[in-house]
């Protein structure tokens, strides 16, 4: 099976600021995995980096087999994050038909139609983002970013900003997504949701992998216990 996701030595630094430091890990096909670790620890760096969005100081990136800066692999990608990649000025319902047609998408109407029903913003289609609320705005950057079905998902704090009853809602989305056998990179810092929704964690600390484990394996309490411990570990050199 080649991997959905080949991450090879990849180091970052911005100036004297170490990011990352000398990351491998490889991703397969379907895979739901989270990212954990403190601020600063090199999460956004690393998904962004993934993307394409920013490039490695060294090492290499290969989705799929190829490079990311490949079109035809982006296409297959998708970013949530807290860049909202929308138009205040736009309604809903206009920002996903520019990005619709970005992406070339076959149907347009009928998938516009399902993505927002499934983010619950059918009734506000026609008003303009500036007047969203947050909550509102990260689900319709979750619509946008599922619009073209991508094959690989990269989450960068998706629940920041959302009630309850919309944690709920992405919760299943995520679920039916990895049903459909979509990749999914997810970092967060709440390891209950990451313990529901993904069978690997990755720790990131200090700029590097500390633990790479199975969530089948390991309780939330574990993962804390294994993640504040190497903490302490590292504190105390
Ligand atoms: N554009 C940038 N310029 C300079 N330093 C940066 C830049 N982006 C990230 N960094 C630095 O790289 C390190 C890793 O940052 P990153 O945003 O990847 O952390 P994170 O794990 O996502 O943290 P958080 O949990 O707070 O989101 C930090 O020391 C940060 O200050
Ligand atoms: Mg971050």
């Amino acid at each position: 099976m080649v991997p959905a996701l080949q991450i090879n030595k990849v180091s970052k630094d911005f100036g004297r600021i170490i990011a990352l430091r000398n990351v491998s890990f490889v991703v397969q096909p379907g895979e739901f995995v989270s990212i954990l670790g403190r601020n600063g620890a090199g999460k956004t760096t690393l998904l962004n980096i993934i993307s394409g969005i920013s490039r490695p100081s060294s090492g290499t990136v290969q989705l799929s087999g190829t490079d990311p800066s490949d079109r035809i692999n982006k296409a297959k990608l998708a970013v949530i994050s807290h860049e909202m990649f929308l138009y205040g000025n736009l309604t809903a319902l206009e920002n996903l038909e520019y990005y619709g047609q970005v992406y070339n998408i076959k149907n347009m109407e009928q998938r516009i139609e399902q993505v927002l029903r499934d983010v619950e913003l059918t009734h506000r289609r026609f008003d303009l983002v500036a007047t969203y609320s947050r909550g509102m705005t990260q689900r319709l950057t979750i619509a946008r970013a599922l619009l073209h079905k991508p094959l690989l998902l990269l989450l960068d704090e998706p629940f920041t900003g959302l009630d309850q009853h919309a944690v709920g809602m992405l919760t299943a989305l995520l679920k039916a997504l990895k049903d459909q056998g979509r990749t999914i990179l997810l970092t967060t810092h709440d390891l209950h949701t990451a313990s529901t929704l993904s069978e690997r964690y990755l720790i990131l600390e200090k700029h590097s992998i500390i633990q790479d484990g199975s969530m089948a394996d390991t309780s939330p309490d574990e993962i804390r216990e294994k993640y504040f411990s190497a903490k302490r570990m590292k504190e105390e050199k």
